[in-house]
């Protein structure tokens, strides 16, 4: 019998190092792909010759038509404010001498997608980079209490990625290739209790994508999920960069070396750092009053500090009473 409890233990013991060992090698993956089996120069021109990236006028969009064009894509620009397309279009042109085509369109709606189709017609699109998404409640709060957008939160973060992969995703089957990127969240890995309606959409954003992969890998498409945290944009309140917070171009460029790393990624080192440590803490902890008290404390005085335009949104918030209601921050 003692011989029996001592063989299951160390069977128990075997399986949790095997665990920890596959997180090590998946987390290792992350350095040795991009050390030993850099992409090639030609490769994102290699899956055709448009990309099209959504939410493009600022942060990170803006980031990745920029970078994108830089090697050697014409790119096509989806985003709402006209006037910072034709802006950013032209500096884009002027820098990297790649074609810029711009489509406005206001990705909470949802009679858009014909006209984005016809504007579409007959290009070669080797890239998506499923991009525009809307964080509507800069502050934590309980479901009840969150500004009421549901309607426009799920056209722009679930309905645009499914509508915008429907419109493009058929022709690279045809041509088998296309890369195809969606911008989830860290928040979208695990549910994130005070940003429930956030977090949920991108994790559906993450759950799509990976499914997604399964089916259209054999046919030659890499679809990837991107899940960030802290990158400095106007979602973010331009926060100041630091370690943990990358500038979208700096986030942009390192991430786009893990394209070919798998179907998902954080992006960069230091995120995938943080999301490990993070797993680590056991699910109850996680989700305790003490520790979420910690959690959003911290986030919120690191957001006073770090944000640029602090004041006006915590005085605005704060009259709100989102947090004297629900956080003891
Ligand atoms: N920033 C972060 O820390 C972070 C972290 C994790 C994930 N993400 C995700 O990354 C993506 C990009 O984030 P970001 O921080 O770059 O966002 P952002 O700074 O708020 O916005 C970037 C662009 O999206 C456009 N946009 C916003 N709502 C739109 C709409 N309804 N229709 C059309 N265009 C719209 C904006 O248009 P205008 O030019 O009109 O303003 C802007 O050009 C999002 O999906 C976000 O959830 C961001």
């Amino acid at each position: 019998m003692g011989e029996i409890q001592d063989q299951l233990l160390i069977l128990v013991g075997a399986l949790v190092c095997l665990n920890y060992l596959l997180k090590c090698v998946k987390f290792f993956k992350y350095f040795l792909l991009r050390l030993w089996n850099p992409l090639p120069k030609s490769f994102f021109r290699s899956m055709g010759e448009w990309a099209v990236i959504t939410g493009a006028g600022d942060g990170i969009g803006k980031a990745y038509s920029y970078e994108l064009a830089k090697r050697g894509l014409n790119i096509v620009m989806i985003s709402r404010t006209l006037e910072k397309l034709q802006e950013v279009a032209k500096e884009i042109e002027q820098a990297t001498g790649s074609h810029v085509k711009i489509i406005q369109a206001d990705f909470t709606k949802d009679d858009i997608y014909e006209n984005i189709k016809e504007n579409l017609q007959g290009l070669e699109i080797g890239i998506l980079v499923n991009n525009v998404g809307m964080f509507h409640n800069y502050f934590p709060c309980h479901f009840l209490n969150e500004p009421d957008e549901v309607q426009n939160l799920i056209h722009c973060n679930i309905s645009s990625v499914v509508k915008m992969t429907r419109l493009i995703l058929r022709d690279m089957e045809i041509r088998r290739k296309g890369l195809v990127l969606n911008m989830s969240s860290g928040a979208g890995l695990f549910p994130w209790p005070l940003c429930s309606l956030y977090s949920s959409t991108k994790a559906f954003v993450r759950m799509f994508s990976k499914a997604l992969q399964v089916e259209y890998k054999e046919k030659g498409i890499i679809i990837q999920v991107v899940t960030p945290y802290s990158i400095s944009t106007p979602m973010t309140k331009n926060l100041n960069p630091s370690i943990i917070t990358k500038r979208a171009d700096e986030f942009v460029k390192e991430s786009l070396d893990f394209v070919a790393t798998g179907d998902e990624t954080c992006g960069c080192l230091a995120h995938e750092i943080l999301a490990h440590l993070i797993d680590l803490v056991p699910s109850w902890i996680f989700y305790s009053d003490a520790f979420q008290n910690i959690v959003w404390t911290r986030c919120r005085n690191y957001l006073k500090q770090n944000s640029r335009i602090q004041e006006e949104i915590f005085e605005e918030e704060e009259g709100n009473g989102y947090i004297q209601q629900h956080y003891s921050g």
